[in-house]
């Protein structure tokens, strides 16, 4: 270890040996010792190390963070640091009403403050269920203090009649069984609760797996962490790890503007193809690389990423669970798959254990190549996101892995242009426009048709739902048809394997195109040339803008909650991370203030 500061140089002897106010050094101090901390462990030089704890009851993915922090605090401790547990605000993905991404920003902002105003020298981020995982790096990235993520786990896989049961994913298969009549309620439910049989966040590749496999993507967990599952030995065994090095970084300064650096993102963003994560990613990449003030977009997601093939074989796009994901070797051994075939962009990048990710992973190989593959011979190629634009919308993006053979088939089969598809566009205003209608025989879907979901982005929802994937009306599944092209300005659950336009920027309720399509309209969609338009002339464009702006423009519903508002007049355009405009202007705070 490179001790770069000495025991004066902490941060948290402005508040417990600031001989300069004794006064106010004995008003910090003494509250800290009221429940049993001593003197010697504020004042005697020992790194004051904060646990960001997201579980908790209101948090079940995250819960067991709570078991697992008391192995963070021993290995602080072992390692001579003093601990200070921060509760950071719960954001459970599938309880938070209207949508756990609103609260995504609130964590967010009330994690910068914990971190920035009381006596913290650095600070364990207990990662784990999706929105978790990029509120803590993105505190952590305004603040910059030494940071270190923990990942909570996936729970163990989900069993239902001898095949494994994926979160999100079954549910999303047995709603179409419901829809069909194949099973009953019960059932239904049964099935929902097979897939989550243990502690632990999604045990699919959804938004949970793909962020905290990104967290070490980026280098901010140490090698191997993100794919313990929950339960397992390892996982408290890295805590300890864990609590450990986080003391260390912080005598040697390595902070998270050094670790998350451009060359971090690009490393990140092909892992992301190869690991086949969700579409959330690009939002809260996005997000973290504007509050370290490294340029990221969805282009260089298309740039970097689209080509990787995908080498994880787990659901939704694939078969395996988190434990086969654990087993077969995580984080690493994709990493290591990818170096051997030259396709990790920056290997020489730092990680938080000091190495770079090069010299954690080079001698890492998949233990199993039908959950982790060889680039030689992957799960499919391309495995990486399109960013489309045109008159609807000027960025969205489309996981082209999920498309199925079938809707290959119905829709890409033109050979004179197998990358385009047409379609009549049927147009919902958000969830439950879509619930009252899409069974009405009168709307005449048929497998033509591709629908639009409007009203579900960050201003519109507000939040940005997980609504654009939209099952077809039940009379066309039970004739067989098991996908529409779906286009959003919301986003899709991670754990769907739909093929669909999502995150659709600027949205409906924020001037975006997507707010003149109507029901009828002619859409095409051309995936070699990366555009999504409306068939409809200009002339005709241009009056519906007109007619909606005389209209008072795209109507949304009234906010519920003082921090809805906020939120809808802060909020920035999905393709920009969903931040709140002008947060990324504070930046490395700590080191430019010491708080008044
Ligand atoms: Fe929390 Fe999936 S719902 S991780
Ligand atoms: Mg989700």
């Amino acid at each position: 270890m490179a001790q770069k500061i000495t025991k004066d140089q902490l941060r948290s002897r402005n508040w417990f040996m600031n001989s300069d106010n004794l006064e106010m050094t004995a008003l910090y101090l003494e509250r800290y010792l009221n429940y049993g901390l001593t003197r010697e462990e504020l004042q005697s030089g020992k790194p004051i190390i904060g646990i960001a704890q997201t579980g908790s009851d209101l948090s079940p993915c995250n819960r067991h963070h709570i078991e697992l922090s008391k192995r963070v605090r021993d290995g602080i401790i072992a390692a001579g640091g003093t601990c200070i547990e921060i509760p950071v605000h719960p954001i459970q993905e599938t309880g938070k009403r209207p949508t756990a991404s609103l609260d995504r920003n609130l964590a967010y902002l009330s994690l910068v403050e914990s971190l920035f105003g009381y006596p913290l020298d650095g600070v364990v981020l207990n990662i784990g269920c999706d929105k978790t995982t990029p509120a803590l790096l993105m505190a952590a990235a305004t603040v910059n203090i030494p940071a270190i993520a923990l990942s909570v786990g996936p729970m163990l896989n989900g069993w239902w009649k001898g095949e494994r049961a994926g979160s999100g994913t079954v549910i999303w298969q047995a709603r179409e069984d419901l829809a069909a009549d194949k099973i009953d309620t019960d059932e239904f439910m049964e099935i929902a609760a097979a897939a989550a049989p243990s502690v632990g966040y999604c045990n699919t590749m959804g938004t949970a797996t793909t962020m905290n496999s990104l967290a070490e993507a980026l280098g901010m967990q140490l090698p191997g962490c993100a794919a313990i599952p929950a339960p397992y030995r390892e996982r408290g065994q890295i805590s300890y790890e864990t609590g450990k090095r986080i003391v260390e970084m912080v005598w040697e300064d390595l902070r998270p503007s050094d670790v998350m650096t451009r060359a971090a993102f690009e490393n990140a963003i092909v892992i992301n193809s190869a690991i086949g994560g969700s579409t959330n990613a690009p939002i809260h990449l996005n997000a973290i690389a504007r509050h370290l003030g490294v340029a990221v977009d969805n282009d260089d997601w298309q740039a970097l990423g689209h080509d990787v093939p995908l080498l994880v074989n787990m659901q939704p796009a694939g078969k395996y669970l988190g434990e086969d994901y654990q087993q077969s070797g995580g984080v690493p051994a994709v990493v290591g798959e990818l170096m051997e075939a030259g396709l990790l962009p920056n290997p020489n990048a730092i990680t938080v254990n000091g190495q770079s990710i090069g010299q954690n992973c080079v001698n890492r190989r998949s233990l199993n190549a039908d959950v982790i593959t060889p680039v030689s011979d992957p799960v499919k190629q391309q495995a990486g996101f399109l960013n489309l634009s045109g008159n609807l919308f000027e960025s969205a993006i489309m996981k082209t892995s999920v498309i199925s053979p079938a809707f290959r088939a119905a829709y890409l089969s033109n050979p004179n242009d197998p990358n385009a598809f047409e379609g009549r566009a049927v147009v919902f205003d958000g969830p439950e426009d879509f619930h009252h209608r899409i069974d009405d025989p009168s709307e005449e879907i048929d497998e033509n048709c591709i629908l639009i979901m409007r009203g579900a982005g960050p201003k519109g929802y507000p939040g940005a739902a997980e609504v654009v994937n939209m099952r077809p009306p039940s009379y066309l599944i039970k004739n067989g048809v098991e996908a529409l092209p779906c286009i959003g300005d919301g986003r899709q659950s991670g754990t769907s394997g739909s093929p669909s336009i999502l995150n659709a920027s600027p949205e409906a309720a924020d001037g975006g195109g997507l707010a003149l399509v109507q029901t009828g309209d002619r859409l095409r969609i051309d995936l070699g040339k990366g555009s999504a338009n409306m068939l409809v002339p200009l002339d005709e464009l241009n009056e519906r803008a007109r007619a909606l702006e005389a209209a008072g423009g795209y109507g949304i519903p009234a906010n519920q909650s003082p921090w809805q508002e906020i939120f809808r007049e802060k909020v920035d355009r999905l393709d920009r991370g969903m931040t709140l405009k002008g947060a990324d202007a504070y930046r490395d705070i700590a080191r430019k203030h010491v708080p008044r």
